[in-house]
């Protein structure tokens, strides 16, 4: 399960890896989260084939248990391609994992939000995972604020 959608986008997602649903299609977030994950990329004015859409791990961690390192080292080299070669403008990490993992930290996801990173040279923001909107849904207001700079710095971006 590699990644799905517009090799030119503008904007890249990077989740943490497949879960069930994704496992059994061979695409990322099409279960639940992915539902979520859906409406979230329409809020900010886009379809979901306008956006790549990728994850740190390409096989499905057993129990849905966070990936191990060396599965994260295993699949890293093949994330940072799909990265280079999609280019994109803004990569949006959702959730810890991801977060930590691309930006080389043991940051609390609090810590890593409200600020522009730098992953392979892509300005990236952080956000809660949609699965953890879906547990908590006081989490829901302050990514609607994260994707709102994310929809403003890609108009930017894009020169619209
Ligand atoms: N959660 C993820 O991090 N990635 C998926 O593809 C699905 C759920």
């Amino acid at each position: 399960m590699f990644g799905s959608g517009d090799p030119d986008a503008d904007l890249m997602f990077i989740g943490e890896g497949p879960g069930a649903e994704e496992d059994r299609q061979g695409l990322p977030f099409v279960g639940r989260a992915g539902e979520l994950l859906t409406k979230i990329i329409q809020a900010i004015g886009l379809e979901r084939d306008q956006v790549y859409i990728a994850n740190i791990v390409k096989c499905r961690p057993p129990g849905n248990r966070d990936p191990q390192p060396e599965e994260v080292s295993a699949c890293r080299r093949y994330l940072e391609q799909q990265i280079d070669l999609i280019q994109p403008k803004i990569i949006v990490l959702l959730g810890r994992v991801a977060a930590q993992t691309l930006l080389g930290n043991d940051l609390t996801l609090g810590r890593m939000r409200d600020q522009w990173h730098s992953v392979r040279e892509v300005e990236a923001r952080v956000t809660y995972h949609p699965a953890a909107l879906l547990r908590n849904a006081s989490f829901k207001r302050p990514t609607w604020e994260d994707m709102q700079v994310v929809r403003d710095r890609l108009a930017e971006a894009s020169g619209r």
